[in-house]
């Protein structure tokens, strides 16, 4: 959700919390605000984006300061709710990310004893209580606050004439970077690529003293060494090459993605011994459990482990989990998160392991929550994605199942080598994909002026159809449904006609001729047709309005492809609609809250 940064060192703290800043934007960009601290602290903040915000201030002095880039849940999009937030006196000044339960009781206690608030945040509380317990000491009227406060929190506290920033966490993520002579502390890695590749990670209830050449930090009274890791992406890795957006560009690097990821987990040179066992084999099933687009990767998974594996498996969304009761027994469980930092994931991996289950989580980002307290954790090598939409997560995601799957994989040697080689032929088929945007460009614009569209697939493919109904959706704002193909007759086919066009994802395994049918089904009610087919699909030509020809792959491997093809499709859709691709309206790029 929100992104927070603080920076104290030799340096004019503005321009860089602005181009931080800039990098945390896919967390929340309805508003946000910095506050640059020196004899006093002077605060800037308005509901515009970040680079809006670069033109309007005026220069500020002062090496230290805070920045906060906004996902609004208290308080609509404004001026005054947009942080940071000060106490009476304006002389303490705070960025939060997280939510503060009982704000309201805090609140009403503050005003009786005479605080005066201005905005309708939670997080306006943080500093009005510092400033009551304030007698000289910043850090411990920092703790003495957060004793007071219910919820969720990623803060930083900078107060006039103090040179240092003051920061806390519970529940939401924060780092610090670690510089020459200067210090950094950020919701996210993004925000720091280019000015230092040393990071830690804050723990659960850590309040940290960060000045320019020193990081403190203590957890209930007690200091503790927290380690130290190398970030390995890059400032390139989180600019946008040449691209005219984040998405198009992290779509594009899918081959590179799939080469890193697989590179990473399967040697050239001895493709077996390294598929290395990753769990139990006594194992009577297995959970996964994820959110959005990473849930769709898990019910791609499903198919994946169930075919290779032959065990039951059962895909489920981490949100609706947590307030299941579930049969535990003998199930392995996997969590798949890109960010690793979502709300609703991390409770279900908590949930998992205090009834005794041992969690696998599959992440992008090194040092996330989900990392660090899962019993293993994969690495799906994606570099950092910027863009909201999830797009070379997911084909990562993907990529790190189809290993899993196969590392259990103990039958014919020669359905192994086959798979290994269709894996590693992944990259050029999915460039083939994106050498063929053509016709998906063309799908777009007839797409772009329709209300209601239906995704339909079967099998490994229904999950597809989820997530390109998602895609189409959050990024070009047209309502779109996934479903699996047998399904609209038992209720959408009231829906369908001209005015609602149907996507149809027709793979090459045994549902290709039931697949046909429905398509029938569909085309006899009068909704335009648009199939996703392989190369060499003759009759398809015939049924469908428009196709987009995909490479031929192994069916187990056509999500990877067709999901390719279905994001460009959204993408352009959304282009062709003039939407603000990598930042859709009301959302964040990482979901912090349940
Ligand atoms: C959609 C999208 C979201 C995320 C979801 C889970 O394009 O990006 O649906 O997939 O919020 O996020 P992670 O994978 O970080 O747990």
């Amino acid at each position: 959700m929100c992104g927070i940064i603080g920076y104290i060192g030799d340096k004019q703290a503005q321009p860089i919390l602005l181009n931080c800043l800039g990098r945390l934007e896919y967390r929340g960009y309805d508003s946000c605000g910095v506050a640059v601290s020196s004899s006093g602290i002077e605060v800037y903040k308005d509901a515009v984006r970040v680079g809006e915000l670069a033109k309007i201030l005026p220069q500020l002095d002062g090496t230290a300061g805070i920045g906060h880039t906004r996902w609004a849940t208290h308080g609509e999009p404004s001026q005054v709710n947009a942080h940071p937030h000060c106490d009476c006196t304006g002389s303490i000044a705070v960025v939060h990310n997280g939510i503060i339960n009982n704000f309201q009781r805090l609140r009403r206690q503050l005003i009786s004893e005479g605080h005066n608030f201005v905005s309708e945040t939670d997080t306006e509380v943080i500093p009005h209580l510092i400033e009551k317990h304030y007698d000289g000491n910043l850090e411990k009227a920092v703790e003495a606050a957060l004793r007071k406060i219910e919820g969720s929190y990623a803060i930083i506290v900078v107060m006039a004439g103090e040179p240092k920033l003051v920061v806390a966490k519970k529940d939401s993520p924060l780092i610090i970077g670690i510089g020459d002579r200067e210090n950094f502390v950020a919701s996210d890695v993004p925000a720091i690529l280019g000015y230092t590749d040393r990071v830690i990670y804050l723990e659960e209830g850590d309040i940290g003293v960060v000045t320019a050449d020193s990081i403190k930090i203590r957890q209930a009274g007690a200091e503790g060494a927290r380690k130290e890791y190398k970030i390995s992406w890059s400032v390139e890795d989180a600019q946008k090459g040449g691209y005219e957006h984040f998405m198009l560009k992290e779509i594009h690097e899918q081959p590179k993605v799939i080469r890193d990821t697989l590179g990473g987990y399967i040697s050239a040179t001895e493709p077996v011994d390294n598929l290395a066992m990753m769990t139990d084999t006594s194992l009577e099933g297995m959970l996964i459990l994820a959110c959005g687009t990473s849930y769709h990767a898990g019910l791609v998974g499903k198919y994946i482990v169930e075919e290779l594996v032959g065990i039951p498996v059962r895909a489920e969304l981490a949100s609706e989990f947590n307030y299941f009761r579930q049969t535990l027994a003998k199930t392995g469980a996997i969590a798949i998160t890109q960010s690793g930092e979502t709300a609703d994931t991390l409770k279900a991996i908590k949930r998992l392991k205090e009834v005794g289950c041992r969690v696998l989580v599959i992440t992008n980002v090194m040092g996330s929550t989900a990392s660090r307290i899962a019993d293993q954790t994969i690495y799906i090598r994606a570099g950092p994605e910027i863009s909201v939409a999830a797009t070379k997560s997911f084909t990562a995601q993907l990529m790190a199942l189809y290993w899993l799957a196969l590392s259990y994989f103990k039958v014919d040697i020669k359905r192994l080598d086959s798979l290994i080689m269709g894996l590693r032929q992944l990259p050029s088929k999915v460039q083939q994909v994106l050498d063929n945007e053509d016709i998906i460009v063309e799908c777009a614009k007839y797409l772009s002026g329709y209300k209601d569209v239906f995704f339909i697939g079967r099998g490994i493919n229904f999950p597809v159809a989820l997530e390109g109904a998602l895609k189409l959706k959050e990024i070009s704002y047209i309502h779109a449904e996934g479903y699996a193909a047998g399904e609209l007759k038992h209720g959408p086919f009231a829906l369908l006609g001209g005015d609602t066009p149907v996507i149809a994802i027709v793979a090459q395994d045994n549902t290709y001729e039931v697949m046909l049918t429905n398509i029938r089904e569909v085309k006899t009610r009068g909704s335009p047709l648009i199939a996703l087919a392989e190369e060499g699909d003759e009759a398809i030509g015939e049924l469908a309005d428009l196709v987009i020809t995909v490479p031929r792959v192994e069916a187990i491997f056509s999500p990877v492809v067709n999901t390719v093809a279905l994001q460009l499709l959204a993408y352009y859709t959304a282009k062709e609609r003039g939407c603000p691709i990598d930042f859709p309206r009301n959302l964040a790029k990482s979901v912090t809250v349940e």
